[in-house]
């Protein structure tokens, strides 16, 4: 290791920065930020450093840091990005026995800068030790998806109660047990969502039926958690930190496995998944599941395609939870009709199209077509159809039948935003023989409205059936161009 990473208390302290540009201005905004008061050497200070005069803590100095200056300061940063200028300033910080750190030189400075991530008062500093700090930056963004900026508040709230904690619990091993549960468990989840009072209350009635031997049982909760409609990159951040927490999860058949994979390897799987036609669990088994194992003490994640609130029947599952008075909550999930339509090159909506975009159902009883056809008529609309794609025939000709343009364009997405995905583009008198030629698999989504003609230009997502991962539009450039009418 080459440098000690040490996090270094500056509140109220004295911070020398000399130089104008923006690395002055970014070393000045950092230590600010940690509470120092800051003397900024700048004769000509550009604008990322005049942006900061105002600050009640920075002290403009418009002239060249002397030795006296360094008197009493706890470091100095040379910031001019000049070499001769900096040559200066770290001369004098050695003479007055000041830390220095001196701009894009590791070799001359007696510190340096990580990258932070700043989640106050969890601070996550990154350090190539000078070798690469953009390596170091670009590991920070990566920290960055990984610790979502509630953690910064649930380690302000942690800090807040060890002293209770530590007054009931005197026993270090108990104490250690309670905070590993109350990170993992329903007060920090309470937290996280935003919940700060519900957090406290839980807190509260956990610390009281604790003890120094851990006797009392853990309660059980459900995280209903929408998917996404395929694509792994399209989970949440909450919802990736919930799956990696589940004791068990309850998933459906729209689940793929690359998904399922990064759900906690330790959790227990049950697939509820329900085919067409063929139920392997009803609804209201589900549910009673849901109930049986929260009471159970387990920590149930229930997965679910797209938005657990669409065309889900999330809002039955948590209201059997509600009425047990089991702990819940809810991850929204990017919906199959924009998930799909994005992937496929096909704006929703649309100044020149569509101001309005309604989302359906085309799955009726006993394949009879039972849909609203005042609202789906509607001119400068799109209409987005979930489990249609067994009707597709019925649908069109119903369309048809009640007015609807022949010409009206209609694209049918199957398995949209997957590496399978397939396109079939059409218009509503000809898509259901087009669809037929094209070996659709489901699940597929289907898009009416003419804004399905934007996707001559807008198509971006190449998906690749060998199996590698669909490539941008960039790499299109030289394939054969779509055109509507073409299955892909
Ligand atoms: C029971 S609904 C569930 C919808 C889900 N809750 C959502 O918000 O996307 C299932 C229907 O969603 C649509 N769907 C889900 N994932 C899809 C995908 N990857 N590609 C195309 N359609 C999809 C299909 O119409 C499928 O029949």
């Amino acid at each position: 290791m080459d440098h000690l990473p040490v996090s270094f208390n500056v509140r109220d302290k004295r911070v020398l920065v000399a130089g104008d540009g923006t690395v002055a201005a970014r070393r000045a905004e950092m230590v600010l930020r940690a509470g120092a008061r800051v003397e900024l050497f700048a004769r000509r200070p550009g604008p990322d450093c005049e942006s900061l005069l105002t600050h009640p803590r920075l002290r403009h100095i418009p002239r060249e840091l002397a030795l006296e200056d360094l008197e009493g300061a706890v470091f100095v940063f040379a910031a001019h990005e000049d070499e001769q200028a900096d040559g200066r300033i770290e001369a004098l910080a050695r003479a007055a026995g000041v830390p220095v750190n001196v701009a894009n030189s590791a070799a001359r400075s007696d510190f340096i800068m990580p990258a932070i991530l700043d989640r106050s008062p969890l601070v996550v500093a990154i350090s190539s030790s000078g070798a690469s700090p953009i390596l170091a930056r670009i590991i920070k963004a990566r920290f960055e998806t990984l610790i979502p900026s509630a953690f910064g508040r649930l380690a302000g709230f942690i800090g807040s109660l060890r002293d209770e904690v530590a007054a009931r619990l005197k026993e270090p091993g108990a104490r250690r047990r309670f905070w590993e549960r109350t990170i993992e468990g329903p007060t920090a989840d309470l937290l996280m969502a935003g919940d700060e009072a519900a957090a406290r209350e839980e807190f509260r009635s956990e610390l009281a039926a604790a003890g120094d031997d851990n006797s009392h049982l853990r309660r059980g909760e459900v995280f209903l958690v929408g998917a996404g409609p395929g694509d792994p990159d399209l989970l949440t951040f909450r919802a990736l930190r919930l799956m990696q927490r589940a004791d068990v999860v309850l998933y459906d058949r729209l689940i793929g496995d690359r998904i399922l994979d990064l759900v906690r390897r330790e959790a227990v799987r049950i697939d509820v998944g329900k085919l067409p036609r063929k139920h392997t669990l009803p609804q209201h088994e589900i549910s009673q599941l849901l109930v049986e194992l929260a009471k159970d003490g387990k920590r149930v994640l229930r997965l679910k395609g797209g938005d657990p609130f669409i065309f889900g029947r999330g809002g039955e599952e948590i209201e059997a939870l509600a009425s047990e008075g089991i702990p819940f909550q809810v991850v929204p999930g990017i919906t199959a009709a924009a998930g799909c339509a994005a992937y496929a090159g096909i704006p929703l909506t649309h100044r020149d199209h569509a101001q309005a975009c309604v989302f359906v159902t085309g799955h009726g009883k006993d394949g009879r077509v039972e849909l609203d056809w005042k609202t789906l008529l509607q001119p400068r609309q799109t209409v987005a159809i979930y489990m249609g794609l067994s009707m597709l025939e019925a649908l069109t000709e119903a369309f048809i039948e009640r007015g609807a343009d022949r010409e009206m364009p209609v694209a049918v997405i199957d398995r949209g935003t997957r590496k399978d995905q397939k396109v079939v583009t059409g218009t509503l008198a000809d898509i259901a023989e087009k669809v037929l030629d094209a070996d659709l698999k489901g699940p597929a989504m289907i898009i009416i409205g003419t804004v399905v003609t934007l996707r001559e230009k807008l198509a971006w997502y190449l998906p690749e059936p060998s199996g590698a991962r669909g490539r941008l539009a960039q790499a299109a450039k030289t394939a054969p161009a779509v055109t509507p009418g073409e299955a892909e």
